[in-house]
């Protein structure tokens, strides 16, 4: 099924109108995220992507940001700025593990952490809640979120009903226990509230290098994946997602597609294979040699991702469905 893909951020998803802007314009965020991110320029073309997308939705609090790993994401899409010395990649370990453990350096450093922030987020967020404490602790340093909760999604959740007028989840394809999940979602926010999700479909399998497994071997392909499907429990085509959202009782008021095939593919490679290379190089410069590399390193990967970081990028002849789409559901019927 082709869908339709916006080009323009923000005409107002799901009812709510106006839609103030509060984020900077498209390639200023791109700036902002390849600083934070600059290692992993593939994450960040696709995080300014989901920022770009949030535009459309109007904040509301109490909000829960649920999954919200270090904050930097939420951080930066409410209009927080950084200096450019920082970026995620300072504060990290277990590098060695990455490769052989399929580690995530990231659950680690919060002791040293101390992110440069030279504007607060625009608005605060009521409530962070993640399941490493490591990440929690580095979200604590940003001042974004009012209180953290560290708890596992495929539990039941420890709020009360409608405690929430807007929960936001990046990360809910990661929870084993998504009929549980969906289902204490449409409990915590108050009716007529609004659950965005951004929804990774099954789809994006089909995106990758898997269909030449036979001229590129097992250990290429494990290589480039480092164990990235494993956390990927309940990654699904569209219309299970939607039976799901269906069955737990929520109304999709806007579905909006915002990661082509063709990204997909691009994201697909990236750098991920040489980040804990890159990441034990770049900490090993002085920090005058490590911010002069980094400025022309984002200034390159600026140019190289402007044409690419545009909801509707997509080099292939034939329509496809797309790979990450973000839905604004309501409990109910629909508000
Ligand atoms: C890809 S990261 C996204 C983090 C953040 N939302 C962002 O955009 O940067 C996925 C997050 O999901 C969290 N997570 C995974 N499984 C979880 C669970 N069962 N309960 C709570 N959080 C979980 C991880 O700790 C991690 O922070």
């Amino acid at each position: 099924m082709r869908v339709e893909i916006p080009t323009e951020a923000p005409r107002s998803a799901a009812g709510d109108s106006p839609v103030p802007q509060v984020g900077p314009a498209r390639l200023e965020r791109l700036r902002r995220f390849l600083y934070a991110y600059w290692l992993r320029p593939e994450n960040a073309f696709w995080m300014t992507l989901r920022s770009l997308a949030l535009d459309r939705c109007v904040p509301r609090a109490p909000m829960l940001d649920l999954a919200c790993g270090d904050g930097v994401f939420s951080f930066l899409h409410a209009g927080g700025v950084f200096a450019d010395e920082f970026d995620v990649f300072q504060a990290v370990g277990r590098l060695n593990e990455v490769a052989t453990r399929n580690a995530d350096m990231f659950d680690a450093g919060s002791a040293c952490y101390r992110p440069a922030i030279v504007r607060s987020a625009a608005r605060p967020i009521d409530t962070g809640a993640d399941r490493k404490p490591e990440l929690l602790a580095k979200a604590e340093t940003l001042g974004l979120y009012r209180r953290r909760i560290e708890l596992d999604a495929n539990r039941p959740l420890p709020f009360a009903d409608g405690e929430f007028a807007l929960v936001y989840c990046n990360s809910a394809y990661w929870i084993r226990e998504i009929t549980t999940l969906l289902r204490e979602l449409g409990r915590v926010v108050r009716p007529r509230g609004r659950i965005i999700l951004h929804i990774k479909l099954a789809q994006l399998h089909d995106y990758t290098l898997e269909s030449f497994r036979k001229q590129l071997g097992e250990r290429f392909l494990a290589v480039i994946d480092r164990g990235r499907r494993a956390c990927w429990p309940s990654v699904a085509p569209r219309e299970v997602w939607e039976r799901r959202f269906r069955d737990a009782g929520l109304a999709i008021l806007d579905a909006t597609p915002f990661i082509t095939r063709t990204h997909a593919h691009i994201w697909d490679v990236g750098l991920r294979p040489l980040a804990p290379l890159l990441v034990r190089m770049a900490n090993g410069l002085t920090p005058a040699t490590r911010l002069a590399i980094k400025r022309d390193w984002v200034a390159l990967m600026m140019e190289l991702l402007d044409p690419i970081c545009r909801p509707d990028f997509d080099l292939f002849a034939t329509p496809s469905e797309p790979a990450e789409i973000q839905y604004v559901l309501t409990p109910g019927r629909g508000a």
